[in-house]
């Protein structure tokens, strides 16, 4: 029998990416979103790549008694990959109330319920953020955790937090946590990518819809940093390719690999790109030229971060393979298949 897993935030960018290689790998998947910012029509194309239609459940993380009736309905759950998440960094600082309730109280419920329904593993989408600006680089797991540049950051620390502490309670709970450094890319059929509401506050999708003429100009943000050449730097990693850390992350807690109950791994590549050097990679590896202009730096930006990914690399046998060229091209098949579905 098929081992059955929940996908909260399962529609949604990384979800989505993450549910087919779980299904790809002889897992049962079960979803919930809000789809706050995201579409069911996801759950069609998931079943177009994978062959498999996952139940999907419309749910908020915020509802207690939905979620626990859901269990109810769902039994056998063995596990849970919590994706759901707001997470616009600006908006965060706008709104630090809505970040707290969404991103604080999901988790709460779900650790409260998974003893009650016998569920023993769970992995929880952390983030570079929780490091600031490190002091050294690469950054490792055992870098000093710095205080957090806005609200959304300071979820992703406090949560990490709330699941040591509760596994350190005697909660039967295995844990994985992953920090993703930057996701970008999508699915190589062209079915699944990331779909921003409204303008996009992330760089890649800025740069497709920049290169398909939705925006007019991408906007650099800062040139003047302590780079080589002035622009921030960080660590892009391939959608799937982060993807099927999960599945590993799973595979690890489900067969006892784990040799301590919480366990946390960078998700990166190793590789430190520049803005700028991603940008001419961009154009390079599409042939499509991008119109762009240095402006002021963004506030709260990281000057530079990259993963050191030894630890997943010899753990979890686990490494990052796509070339950023292979990545940024599926970046742009994804923007033009949206254009052919007359979605942008
Ligand atoms: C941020 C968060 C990260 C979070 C992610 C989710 C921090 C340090 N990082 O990543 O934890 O998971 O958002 O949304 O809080 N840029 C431009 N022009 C643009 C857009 C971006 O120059 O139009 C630059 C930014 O200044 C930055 C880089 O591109 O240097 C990457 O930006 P972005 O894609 O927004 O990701 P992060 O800020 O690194």
């Amino acid at each position: 029998m098929k081992k059955k897993i929940l996908v909260t935030g399962g529609t949604g960018y990384i979800g989505s990416h993450t549910v087919v290689e779980l299904q790809n790998s002889g897992y049962e998947v079960v979803i919930i979103d809000n789809l706050s910012n995201s579409s069911a029509d996801v759950v069609d194309n998931i079943e177009k790549v994978s062959g498999i239609r996952p139940a999907f459940e419309e749910l908020d993380c915020l509802d207690y008694a939905g979620l626990d009736a859901l269990f109810t309905k769902y039994p056998g759950i063995e596990a849970i990959i919590h994706f759901a998440a707001s997470k616009a960094v600006g908006e965060s600082v706008e709104k630090p109330l809505l970040y707290y309730r969404n991103n604080l109280v999901s988790l709460i419920n779900l650790l409260d319920l998974m003893p009650k329904h016998g569920v023993g593993g769970i992995v929880f989408s952390s983030s570079c953020t929780v490091y600031g600006q490190p002091d050294v680089l690469p950054v490792t797991e055992k870098a000093p955790i710095k205080k957090a540049e806005s609200p959304y950051g300071n979820t992703k620390q406090i949560n990490e937090e709330i699941v040591q502490d509760t596994v350190a309670s005697g909660s039967p709970i295995n844990a994985i946590l992953l920090r993703y450094f930057n996701p970008i890319g999508a699915h190589p059929t062209a079915l699944l990518g990331e779909l921003p509401n409204g303008v996009p506050q992330n760089l890649v999708p800025y740069i497709t819809q920049t290169a398909m003429g939705i925006r007019e100009k991408l906007s650099v943000f800062g040139d003047d940093y302590n780079t080589p050449d002035g622009s921030c730097i960080r660590d892009f990693i391939n959608v799937v390719d982060l993807a099927k850390a999960h599945v590993i992350a799973i595979d690890r807690i489900l067969n006892g690999k784990q040799k301590e109950k919480v366990e946390i791994f960078n998700v990166g590549t190793g590789r430190g790109l520049s803005v700028l050097e991603l940008i001419h990679i961009f154009e390079e590896s599409t042939g499509v030229k991008l119109n762009y202009q240095i402006v002021s730096r963004r506030a709260g930006d990281i000057e530079q971060v990259w993963a050191d990914p030894a630890f997943a690399n010899e753990e979890l046998g686990w490494k990052a393979e796509a070339t950023i060229e292979d990545t940024l091209r599926s970046a742009w098949a994804w923007q033009l298949k949206l254009r052919e579905r007359g979605i942008q």
